[in-house]
């Protein structure tokens, strides 16, 4: 009999490549796939020996060197291609045949996906996967839900390939239907507030306090061995460091000041809005990636306005303020992303488990931070917490940070430096620790024009005022 392989994997690109060599590397033989035939080449170059690491152009010969149940891992690009390689696999397979999408899908294409599937009894999950290429190449970490049987065949493979974090995998198997894309999202919506939040620090650093490249560089850094210790600020000690190939001048100064986007955080917040859950510091990084996209236009109202001359500062105290408001702000972030995934597992029927999506959050992701143990061990305490802000264990680091945040949203405000993270995470923070918020006032108006009636504080029932009389 023809020798067959563990893992399949369709998708050679870089994380696709890197995620099988991290599979053969754990003791599991892996067959690639990709209509590209240079790529196929270069896995199976890279792969060194054809018994651990092979692949092929063709989807006959891939399904046919698979072990049964075949286990498939995509990792394409989100949309139609991923329909468009399910549609070319489905026939060559067998009932119990297990599919995994590990890319960015939207999580109602999964739902779509793993219902049409399933009446052919091939098993589908989404699996989020995280930690870029590196990652995939020496341990992501991975969020996979969806059925439960099929994972059972995988989960070996995935624990072996998985980051680990205290000798513990970063992976565990979520819940049902899209419950691996669905985590993925928010953790993408979670990256997109916390890298925000660090671009306004990096700018009241530098334009505020003066700071060179150099001593942004020493900042991050001694933060990084701190309670701020994550993937963020490490690597953005390492970007002020990096010099410039092409002039004698920092990379960081180089580059434009426009960023793109893929579409995940825009989706968590707009599925947050769906769900009526706040996570205002995700919404507003999502709009300053827009903004930043105004370039042409924002360098035109630029010259029309005039934008006050920052104010000096005490460079070490304002370093000092930067890591307090940097990790009140990162916890609020944290807060808001966890709180969506509490309600989206109520409403789409996820039944997550929010400690342990923390705990597989802890290393191989690009939001891992030393601050998701202490998620974890809130969320393990109390599973039913509904925000991290009622946590006991979060009190005090909130209380001890939260003043750096106002010095820190002030001075922008006056100096003209723009801060919407930073003060988003503020006002959330002030609105939800409010037990009276004046939105009283919002429904007196709308029973003023629209009759929509309104609750009040003395007693049950609903009221309306006739309040032109
Ligand atoms: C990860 C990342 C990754 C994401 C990129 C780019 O967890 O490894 O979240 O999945 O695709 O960060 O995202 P944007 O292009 O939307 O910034």
């Amino acid at each position: 009999m023809a020798k067959t392989y563990d893992f399949g994997l369709v998708g050679l690109g870089v994380m696709g490549r890197n995620f099988i060599l991290n599979v053969a590397d754990n003791g599991f033989t892996a067959f690639g796939n990709d209509l590209d035939e240079e790529k196929v080449n270069a896995l199976i170059d890279e792969g060194g020996d054809t018994d651990k690491v092979n692949a092929s152009t063709e989807a006959e010969t891939f399904v046919a060197s698979l072990s049964k149940p075949r286990k498939i891992m995509l990792l394409v690009p989100a949309g139609k291609i991923v329909d468009a390689v399910i549609d070319n696999l489905t026939p060559l397979l067998d009932k119990g045949d297990i599919i995994i999408d590990g890319g960015n899908s939207f999580f109602t294409d999964t739902d779509r996906r793993e219902a049409k599937l399933k009446e052919k009894g091939i098993h589908f999950f989404g699996a989020g996967v995280s930690g870029g290429a590196k990652g995939a190449r020496k341990g992501p970490s991975i969020m996979p839900g969806g059925s439960k049987e099929g994972y059972k065949e995988v989960k070996p493979i995935f624990e072996a390939v998985a980051a680990k974090y205290e000798g513990e995998p970063c992976v565990t198997y979520l819940g049902p239907k899209s419950a691996g894309n669905y985590v993925k999202m928010v953790h993408n919506g979670i990256e997109y507030g916390l890298m925000q939040l660090t671009s306004e620090i990096y700018d009241l650093l530098k334009n505020a306090g003066g700071l060179s490249n150099k001593e942004l560089h020493q900042s991050f850094d001694s933060w990084n061995k701190g309670r701020l210790h994550s993937f963020l600020v490490e690597i953005t000690a390492e970007i002020f460091a990096q010099k410039d190939d092409l002039t004698d001048g920092d990379l960081i100064d180089m580059i434009l000041d426009k960023a793109k986007q893929k579409g995940t955080g825009k989706w968590t917040s707009q599925n947050a809005m769906d769900l009526g859950i706040p996570v205002p510091t995700i919404d507003i990084a999502v709009s300053m990636r827009e903004i930043s996209a105004l370039k042409e236009e924002r360098m035109k109202a630029d010259a029309l306005y005039e934008r006050p001359k920052p104010e000096e500062v005490m460079k070490r105290a304002l370093i000092e303020k930067c890591e307090q408001a940097l990790y009140f702000a990162f916890i609020m972030t944290y807060a808001q992303g966890m709180h969506q995934l509490a309600d989206a597992s109520k409403e789409y029927g996820y039944e997550l488990d929010l400690g342990e999506i923390a705990k597989i959050w802890r290393a191989g992701c690009i939001i891992r931070a030393a601050l998701l143990a202490d998620i974890t061990k809130a969320f393990k305490a109390d599973a039913e917490l509904p925000n991290l802000l009622l946590a006991p264990s979060f009190v005090s680091k909130v209380k001890e940070t939260v003043n750096a945040a106002r010095e820190l949203v002030s001075y922008g405000a006056t100096n003209g430096i723009p801060m919407p993270g930073l003060s988003n995470a503020l006002t959330y923070f002030d609105a939800y620790t409010s037990s009276r918020l004046p939105l009283n006032l919002i429904q007196a108006q709308r029973d003023y024009f629209g009759s929509h009636t309104y609750e009040r504080l003395d007693r049950e029932g609903t009221f309306h005022t006739e309040w032109e009389e």
